[in-house]
């Protein structure tokens, strides 16, 4: 499932110097007495839950599942399922409950999560039992395409990361303030980046144009019954501690997550110009119905969020906007041979490449999964931006992506299988979208369904990282408890 903000604002605050933030008393009581009170402060809610969207569970719907299998949902911090935070005033984080119900909502909605050097910073010697997160992202830049990083990422300072969300932009703006004025010299802010879902009609729509948020896996013990293609997945695949994680972790990191944050700047004009001259021919297909389809089979589905494997010449929004359908697909077709007939969807689609489902069997894997909550950040595409086919300002997909072990979310989709040429199967070529070999040029087959061995050459990064972090997102029992004392 997947909670999406309305209209939110998320700012990501990414500090350092939290030597003595979290240390004494005062924060942890503050934190409990803060969380004791939780009185109806919104009418409107910070989610939006587009039609094509899994519903959200209800509070009772969401405690009756966790309860069958021990999760405790005001324990764990509420980004983690795409939810947000509250801190209006210090470290009030918003848990999991709080935001399904908009009575519990904040104003502004806080999470916060710590690299290692802000674990170190805080004397917390436990190692959590993930290389990648110890070593930090920095060390992993060189295996994640082009390094055309943000200076602020490219120091070793960052300790950690506090995501608000909001309705406004007044919003966040006084819970920064007033969060920095609590923590005082303890914090400092090194970078921040102010990410909006896109106006009407594109909200949930990734920079690109298409609809995003539409499969993140669901978890045992927190959605209930699957939407109908929806993986299904046990909570430590996402919960470090839960069922299914199987690294070995301090105690106090029970229902914690790691949380990788990624700026990936999209070319889109750049992106749109690539799609105008590179129509698919087929009988009775206009230019602009060729390059739509050229769109779609990069991406795997349509921009209305149709899969092209159920959707494969035109779009269909009414199936996009049908959460029942829209994900109820496997790549599997009795008229077509599934390792080698691509005429439906590529390969290397975005979707299929970040998620095979029965290419690589049946039942389908379920440890290479993760729990996505970008949104976009930066200007709409301008008139001279469009007309001169190059991007002028920075635009794209603020990434934050939570799994119970780095090697095998985040990092396992980006290098062994987007940025892999022979994955799912030799020669198919990266994944058009956010595939990489660090800068080079990318070839791509199965794109044309007319010809699965035409190769297209891709001479543009159309997504481009800028770089980012690994964070690990505490429960808030850990922050009370450990990070706290
Ligand atoms: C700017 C960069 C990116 C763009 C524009 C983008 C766009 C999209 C879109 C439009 C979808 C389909 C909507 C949906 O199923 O929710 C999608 C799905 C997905 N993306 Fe991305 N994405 C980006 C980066 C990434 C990265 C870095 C990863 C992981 C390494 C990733 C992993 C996934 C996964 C796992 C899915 C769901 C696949 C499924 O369950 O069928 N994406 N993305
Ligand atoms: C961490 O340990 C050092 C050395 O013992 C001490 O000076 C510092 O105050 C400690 N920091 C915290 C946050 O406890
Ligand atoms: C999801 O997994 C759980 C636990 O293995 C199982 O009980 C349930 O039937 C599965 N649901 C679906 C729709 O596969
Ligand atoms: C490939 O699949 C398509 C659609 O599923 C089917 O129409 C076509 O006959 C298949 N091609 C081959 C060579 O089997
Ligand atoms: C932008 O790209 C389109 C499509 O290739 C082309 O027709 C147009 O001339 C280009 N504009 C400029 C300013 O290069
Ligand atoms: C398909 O593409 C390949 C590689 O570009 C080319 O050699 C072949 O002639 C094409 N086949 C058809 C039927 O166009």
């Amino acid at each position: 499932m997947r909670l999406t903000f309305n209209n939110v604002l998320p700012t990501v605050v990414l500090f350092s110097g939290i030597a003595s933030a979290f240390s004494g008393h005062d924060s942890a009581s503050a934190l409990q007495h803060k969380r004791t009170p939780l009185k109806p402060r919104r009418v409107q809610s910070l989610l939006i839950n587009p039609d094509a969207q899994p519903d959200l569970p209800t509070v009772q719907a969401a405690t009756a599942a966790a309860t069958a299998v021990g999760l405790n949902l005001d324990d764990i911090q509420g980004d983690l399922l795409r939810a947000k935070l509250a801190a209006d005033i210090l470290p009030l984080i918003t848990t999991t409950n709080q935001l399904l119900a908009v009575a519990t909502q904040p104003i502004t909605a806080l999470n916060i999560a710590f690299s290692q050097t802000g674990l170190t910073a805080l004397n917390v010697t436990d190692s959590l039992g993930d290389s990648f997160f110890s070593k930090g992202q920095l060390a992993d830049a060189k295996n994640l395409g082009t390094t055309n990083w943000v200076p602020e990422f490219t120091r070793t300072g960052i300790h950690g990361v506090i995501l608000f969300a909001s309705d406004s932009d007044d919003n966040i703006n006084n819970a920064v303030a007033s969060l920095e004025a609590a923590m005082g010299d303890s914090i400092t802010k090194v970078y921040s980046l102010s990410a909006a879902s896109r106006p009407a009609p594109n909200a949930g729509h990734e920079h690109f144009g298409f609809l995003d948020g539409i499969s993140n896996p669901a978890i045992i013990g927190f959605t209930g019954t699957p939407m109908p293609g929806q993986s299904n997945i046990s909570a430590g695949s996402i919960l470090v501690g839960e069922t299914g994680d199987s690294g070995s972790r301090p105690a106090w990191a029970k229902d914690g997550s790691f949380l990788v944050f990624r700026q990936l700047k999209q070319l889109v004009p750049e992106f749109n110009k690539f799609l105008t001259d590179n129509p698919i021919v087929m009988n009775g297909l206009t230019p602009q119905q060729g390059s739509d389809l050229l769109g779609a089979r990069m991406v795997g589905r349509w921009k209305s969020g149709a899969p092209v494997d159920l959707a494969p010449i035109f779009d269909d929004p009414v199936l996009g906007a049908d959460p029942t359908r829209n994900n109820d697909f496997t790549f599997q077709h009795p008229d077509a041979v599934l390792s080698t007939n691509q005429t439906r969807c590529p390969f290397s689609a975005h979707i299929r490449k970040t998620r095979p489902r029965a290419d690589l069997g049946t039942p389908e894997e379920t440890t290479h999964h993760i729990m996505r909550a970008g949104i976009p950040y930066g200007p709409e595409v301008s008139g001279a931006e469009a007309s001169s086919n190059t991007t002028s300002t920075e635009r794209g997909l603020a990434f934050v992506s939570y799994q119970s072990n780095i090697g095998n979310g985040f990092r396992f989709l980006q290098q062994t299988w987007a940025d892999n040429a022979n994955f799912v199967h030799s020669g198919v070529g990266v994944d058009p979208i956010i595939g990489a070999l660090a800068g080079a040029q990318r070839v791509v087959t199965g794109l044309d369904p007319t010809n699965s061995t035409k190769k297209t050459t891709l001479t543009t990064d159309f997504v481009v990282s800028r770089g980012g972090e690994y964070f690990f997102s505490p429960s808030l029992s850990a922050i009370a408890s450990k990070l706290s004392v």
